[in-house]
């Protein structure tokens, strides 16, 4: 099996602020190594736009790591802005993985339908947004974790072929 570099991004103004211990973000690294991911950054950033997008494009232009989940800022708040940092930097939409995410979601709390959760692929890195509590974390990247290994395969041109 091919080993894929990874990085975790928080947002949450509370927990770059140091107010808040960051539970989600730790979630998220554990399940990736887990999964045999090589986890190469992990940050908690304030829920800024700028800030968050900028974070996005150093880890996919320069850090070339191959998969990115970021964790908190998907809802309705008005500081809520993680969808839009991503669009702003990804390239191509991957619709199927929050539709994935949110149906999964969905048949475990009416609320997930709440979260704006985006993801698309810049260059080689694939970024996915998902909602911020430990809970959510869980059960969002079991949702997807599945067949996401194939689907980095064929992005990074490890596979082009679909047939399995
Ligand atoms: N998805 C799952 N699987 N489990 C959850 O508990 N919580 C929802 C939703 N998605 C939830 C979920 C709630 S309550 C909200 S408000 C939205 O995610 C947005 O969360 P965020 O603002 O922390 O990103």
């Amino acid at each position: 099996m091919v080993q894929y570099t990874a990085a975790v991004i928080t947002a949450s103004d509370k927990g770059s602020r140091g107010e808040r211990e960051d539970v989600s973000g730790k979630v998220l690294c554990e399940l990736l190594e887990n999964e045999g991911f090589i986890i190469k950054d992990y940050c908690i950033l304030p829920d800024e736009r700028d800030v968050l997008a900028a974070k996005m494009r150093e880890l996919c232009d320069e850090k070339e790591v191959t998969l990115i989940l970021t964790t908190g800022g998907t809802g309705f708040s008005p500081r809520d802005i993680t969808p839009e940092a991503t669009k702003d930097v990804v390239e191509r939409e991957t619709p199927g993985i929050p539709e994935a995410m949110r149906l999964a979601s969905l048949k475990i709390t009416p609320k997930a339908m709440l979260s704006r959760a985006f993801a698309g692929i810049r260059k080689r890195t694939l970024i996915i947004n998902m909602p911020g509590s430990p809970k959510a974390v869980k059960e969002s990247f079991e949702a997807i974790v599945g067949p996401l290994g194939h689907g980095l395969d064929i992005m990074t041109a490890n596979d082009s072929e679909c047939a399995r």
